[in-house]
């Protein structure tokens, strides 16, 4: 094993070796390892924060594993067992550390337990056919709704997602450049980022769905990507109304199955989803070192 190398950025191909391995590991776990952040990240997209990429190589000069500062850990299968993850923890440094481990599987639970990581934080993958009926959910009176434009709706976006998301670190903390990097993606279409407005075009909440290709065993999925209603227009039926809307335009384009992430402790969206008929389908548990 060579030292960990600790990097601000990724040369193209590393970049594409990290992407290469973090493919390999799905293979093997059934899961893709890396969260979507980390790969813009990866790809030298997001805010400029102080973040590090810490890549080891194996004797044989394959990347064996890659870690990414405050975020996610992953070894290459070929190379698991050989200290890699431990090296990989160990030049990270000794201060509070998290990783994602996507999966609740017992090889990730022993290696957090023997270093000392505690679970912090469930995230659930719901899902629910698009095949069964929608309920019907009108708009709250005065309330309409319309495409986002690029260029001219981001900063009444970033106020709304900051309050909805205050408690919830990852995407209430979203920057201009953050929303910029998602807007400049392939997948992107304004035309599934749903707003709602009030007749003065003030912004209540939001839906931006986000279409995956098929993948493995998984079929193309609509997802829920980011919905958020402002705190003052909390419990009058917009967040009900804005997911139905937003699953309908996913059904519109064909899709047959609509996924979504949330926190086990966000219990105010859980129940909403589970009123609509998603359930859960796969859970990630983040580990935190104090
Ligand atoms: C989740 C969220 C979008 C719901 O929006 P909303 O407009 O307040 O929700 P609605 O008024 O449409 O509520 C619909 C149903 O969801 C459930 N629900 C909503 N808020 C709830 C709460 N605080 N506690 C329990 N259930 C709640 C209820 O079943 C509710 O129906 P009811 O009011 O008839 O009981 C909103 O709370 C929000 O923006 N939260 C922060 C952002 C977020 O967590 N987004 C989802 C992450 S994936």
């Amino acid at each position: 094993m060579t030292p960990v190398q600790i990097l601000d950025r990724l040369s193209a191909a590393q970049a594409a070796d990290v992407l290469a391995l973090a493919a390999a590991a799905e293979q093997a776990d059934g899961v893709y390892p890396l969260s979507e952040d980390v790969v813009l990240r990866v790809r030298g997209g997001g805010s400029p924060a102080a973040h590090k990429h810490f890549l080891t190589y194996a004797d044989d000069g394959r990347l064996a594993g890659y870690a990414f500062s405050e975020g996610e850990l992953v070894v290459h299968p070929g190379y698991r067992r050989r200290g890699h993850g431990t090296a990989l923890l160990a030049a990270a440094g000794s201060g509070p550390l998290r990783f994602w481990a996507h999966g609740d599987e017992d090889g990730a639970r022993a290696f957090a337990e023997k270093n000392g990581f505690e679970r912090v934080r469930v995230l659930w993958q719901m899902r629910r056919s698009l095949t069964e009926p929608l309920p019907d959910i009108p708009l709250p009176a005065g309330v309409t709704l319309r495409g986002f434009r690029p260029g001219l709706d981001e900063d009444a976006w970033l106020g709304v997602n900051s309050r909805a998301f205050a408690h919830h670190p990852e995407q209430g903390r979203w920057t201009r450049d953050d929303l910029l990097a998602r807007e400049a993606e392939p997948w992107f279409d304004p035309a599934g980022f749903l707003l709602a407005v009030d007749v003065a075009d003030t912004l209540l909440g939001f839906h931006w769905t986000k279409v995956h290709p098929a993948s493995g065993d998984d079929p193309a999925l609509g997802e829920i990507y980011v919905l958020g209603v402002d705190p003052a227009g909390h419990r009058k039926g917009l967040g009900a109304a804005l997911s139905v809307a937003g699953l309908r335009h996913l059904a519109g384009q064909g899709l047959t199955v609509a996924n979504l992430y949330v926190d086990e402790s966000n219990t105010a969206a859980a129940a909403l989803y589970r009123r609509l008929g998603f359930a859960v389908y796969k859970t990630d548990i983040n580990y935190q070192r104090p």
